[in-house]
């Protein structure tokens, strides 16, 4: 079970099982938050002690699934990433962390803190030869910008020309209940973000292990950029969407490039 697409109703930890050690490019894990979420299951509301606990199981599991040169992303709440991101440190590189701004618009919010409009997002690599293709996801320059740099010493650059790398803060909108990508759950993630991570960290045919795939955003990010999927996802109502989703995404072009 290491090529062609593949869409599993199991429990993450038993889907490890069925996959072969060093075989997967690379993990897009979006696992519940411990934030108490209704995902038609208890998943998101275990005790902070039992969730960084079983962080640690899923993780030890999922990481010898990756091939020498493969990557993971994980998203997180800065609550927990102190936490997982040091368990994540002893076993893998880690290359960056990420801020995702979700552009949360400036009404209401905490009133005894700083409101939290953030993910925090860890990439992680297996060994120093892990890959990574900058040029996929640079980030065109706007025409004003090109039009200030045409002085000799930039003309044919190979940076003006092709764009620039993106940082590490991504400020991507949130999908909001009206968004025209939104699907019936409620921790979905933009295409936007997923395509980014699968067209930066996995080669054209290899392969893309995503444990908790809810609303399957990873599988269409595969489907629209010729890669290969393994997603797991323990709620067969989501299951439902993923394979509506995939039949839609063969039709419609990748939203690439994003800013
Ligand atoms: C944060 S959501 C993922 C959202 C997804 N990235 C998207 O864009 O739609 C986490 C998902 O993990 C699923 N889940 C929770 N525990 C699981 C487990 N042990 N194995 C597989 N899936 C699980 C939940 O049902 C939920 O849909």
């Amino acid at each position: 079970m290491v090529s062609d697409n593949f869409i599993s109703n199991v429990d993450a930890l038993e889907g490890f099982r069925r996959i072969p050690d060093n075989t997967i490019d690379l993990i897009i894990a979006d696992p519940p938050y411990c934030l108490g979420k209704d995902y038609g299951n208890d998943s998101d509301k275990m005790s902070p002690t039992d969730y960084l606990n079983w962080s640690e199981i899923w993780l030890e599991a999922a990481i010898p699934k990756l091939k020498d040169t493969g990557c993971l992303y994980i998203f997180l709440t800065w609550r927990y990433s102190p936490e997982i991101f040091t368990f994540l440190k002893s076993r893998l590189i880690m290359i960056n962390e990420i801020i995702w701004d979700r552009r949360v618009p400036s009404m209401g919010g905490s009133t005894r803190r700083f409101s939290s409009v953030h993910d925090t997002i860890g990439f992680f690599a297996k060994t120093p030869e892990y890959y990574f293709d900058l040029d996929a996801v640079r980030i065109p320059y706007d025409p004003e910008t090109k039009k200030a740099r045409t002085r000799s010493i930039f003309v044919g650059e190979k940076w003006l020309e092709l764009g620039y790398n993106p940082k590490d803060v991504w400020s991507v909108s949130r999908l909001h209940a009206q968004h025209r990508e939104r699907e019936n759950h409620p921790t979905q993630k933009p295409l936007e973000i997923v395509e980014r991570m699968v067209r930066a960290s996995c080669p054209t045919d290899g392969v893309v292990l995503d444990p908790f795939a809810g609303s399957g955003t990873t599988a269409e990010a595969c489907i629209k950029n010729d890669r290969q999927f393994i997603v797991f996802e323990i709620n067969p109502d989501y299951c439902e969407i993923i394979e509506q989703r995939i039949k839609l995404a063969s039709s419609q072009p990748s939203l690439f490039p994003v800013s």
